[in-house]
């Protein structure tokens, strides 16, 4: 118990009418507090003031209590500091308890435990996806933070249900229709604590559990975790060198929902070129699909142009467009948006205000501004120079290494590069050799659905110094050659 609560406690406890004296029902409650251990050993006790007008008693009734738990030893006091519960009394390690009976995780629990319950890591090379935090201008932020926290009006301290602060909404819509040619306007747009988010609803509103749902294979776990836990049966949809390909999928149920990142395939980084992207909505309008476009990375691309985004070359609006500012900002964010068809944006609204009531409007504020005053673009541009940086800072690593001859991904855009290992290799055994030595390579495998055809790794760099990726290059080399 907290020194602060001690005497709501205590105030709760004690009987007043009781013929026993309130000196006396005060000594044995705490007495029997401390034996309990409900009461930590070296809990400040409050002054005798204080807990004495905090009861309305008198203070000596107080005094005389603390001083008979100081005679017993129950308490002590430390110089100028006030009255302790003594340090002898530290918490006995609790005898183990009885073997649970069988109650614990719901079928669905232990299938969302099995898929998540993984030792992953977010820091250090060559975790993928994470953008270089230390660059983003976090003083600047901080100020616009600060500055939009003060001037909350009182209505943004409430709940809230509009989809998110319209001024965020409104220069979000203006960002994606010149920068992704997304087609949208801001009442469109339903802001999220980030894609998993946004996955997760879209899954609930658009499809029934048993539907099936193409996810790209390899993929996104995170999206496939999504599916899965609102029932939907996943069903492998195989990536070629276009991106996803629905000739290519053995089921031959239609799916209700199709998962794709067409900008740049996670984790394989293919591009899907406009012929592929057209016929996967024209297979979308003829099986009666969605296509959820989770276009995370996109902003960073190397030497070429992006794409138009799906969403803006379907004409019957079956696309549902999921950006997240985890890659652009920082993931601790928790901020992404969706872009609804409009004949759905109201039912969105709403069941998102339900399931994930909305806040955080004075960040949302600040938000607006970065992206409205171009602060925003102009670190989307600074991290782009960067990542290409470290992305050659990377691959002249690799020269002279084991590791030159795999087959690496062309990394024309995105964040990490994938390595397909030959066949003599282990990516497991790989990973958890250079785990020891606090290098992460994540394995092709785990990405997979289905048994994997083939192996290798995704190598994050983005988030990675220069010093650590010649570090970690030399430790995956050394690894590689070992398994000779
Ligand atoms: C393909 C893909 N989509 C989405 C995300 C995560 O987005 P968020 O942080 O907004 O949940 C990731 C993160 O690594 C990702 O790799």
């Amino acid at each position: 118990m907290q020194s602060a609560w001690i005497g709501d406690a205590l105030a709760a406890a004690l009987a007043r009418d009781s013929k026993e004296g309130l000196a006396r029902q005060l000594t044995r409650q705490l007495r029997q507090w401390i034996g309990e251990g409900r009461l930590a050993a070296e809990t400040r006790l409050p002054a005798s003031r204080d807990l004495a007008r905090q009861l309305a008693i008198g203070r000596n009734t107080v005094i005389d209590a603390y001083e008979q738990l100081l005679a017993e030893g129950y308490l002590e006091t430390r110089h100028g500091s006030g009255t302790y519960v003594c340090a002898l009394f530290k918490r006995q390690t609790p005898a183990a308890p009885e073997p649970m009976a069988a109650l614990g995780l719901s079928g669905r629990g232990g299938e969302l435990s099995a898929l998540t319950r993984r030792d992953d890591d977010y820091n250090g090379a060559f975790v993928p996806c994470i953008p270089e935090i230390r660059d983003f201008p976090h003083r600047q932020w901080q100020q616009l933070l600060a500055r939009h926290q003060r001037q909350a009006r009182l209505l943004d301290f409430n709940y809230q249900a509009g989809g998110g602060l319209p001024a965020l909404r409104q220069a979000l819509a203006d960002y994606l229709r010149m920068a992704r040619a997304v087609r949208c306007h801001p009442d469109q747009i339903l802001i999220t604590q980030g894609t998993q988010h946004s996955l997760t609803l879209c899954a609930l509103l658009l499809a029934d559990p048993g539907d099936a749902a193409w996810m790209e294979e390899p993929g996104y776990l995170g999206a496939r975790v999504a599916m899965q836990m609102a029932g939907l049966r996943t069903v492998p949809a195989p990536i070629d060198e276009q991106g996803l390909n629905p000739a290519q999928v053995a089921d031959p149920t239609p799916p209700r929902l199709i998962y794709a990142t067409p900008s740049y395939q996670y984790p394989l980084g293919v591009t899907m070129p406009l012929a592929r992207r057209l016929a996967l909505i024209e297979y979308a309008r003829q099986a009666n699909a969605w296509i959820i476009e989770d276009d995370y990375d996109s902003e960073f691309r190397y030497n070429s142009q992006p794409l138009p985004a799906l969403q803006g070359l379907s004409e019957d609006a079956r696309v549902i467009y999921l950006g997240t500012l985890s890659k652009v900002m920082y993931p601790g964010l928790r901020t992404g948006y969706i872009v609804v068809p409009e004949g759905l944006v109201d039912d969105f609204r709403a069941a998102n205000a339900r399931l994930h009531p909305e806040g955080h409007y004075p960040l949302q504020s600040a938000l607006a501004e970065f992206i409205g005053n171009g602060q925003f673009a102009r670190h989307i541009r600074r991290m782009r120079d960067l990542y290409q940086e470290r992305q050659h800072c990377l691959r002249a690593a690799l020269v002279h290494t084991e590791a030159s001859e795999w087959t690496w991904s062309s990394g024309h855009a995105g964040m990490h590069v994938l390595a397909t290992l030959p066949p003599r290799l282990d990516e497991t055994r790989l990973s958890q050799q250079a785990a020891k030595e606090g290098i992460w390579l994540s394995t092709l495998g785990k990405h997979y659905q289905a048994p994997p055809d083939r192996q290798g790794l995704v190598i994050g760099y983005a988030g990675v110094a220069e010093a650590d990726i010649v570090r970690g290059v030399r430790v995956m080399d050394r690894l590689a050659r070992a398994q000779h």
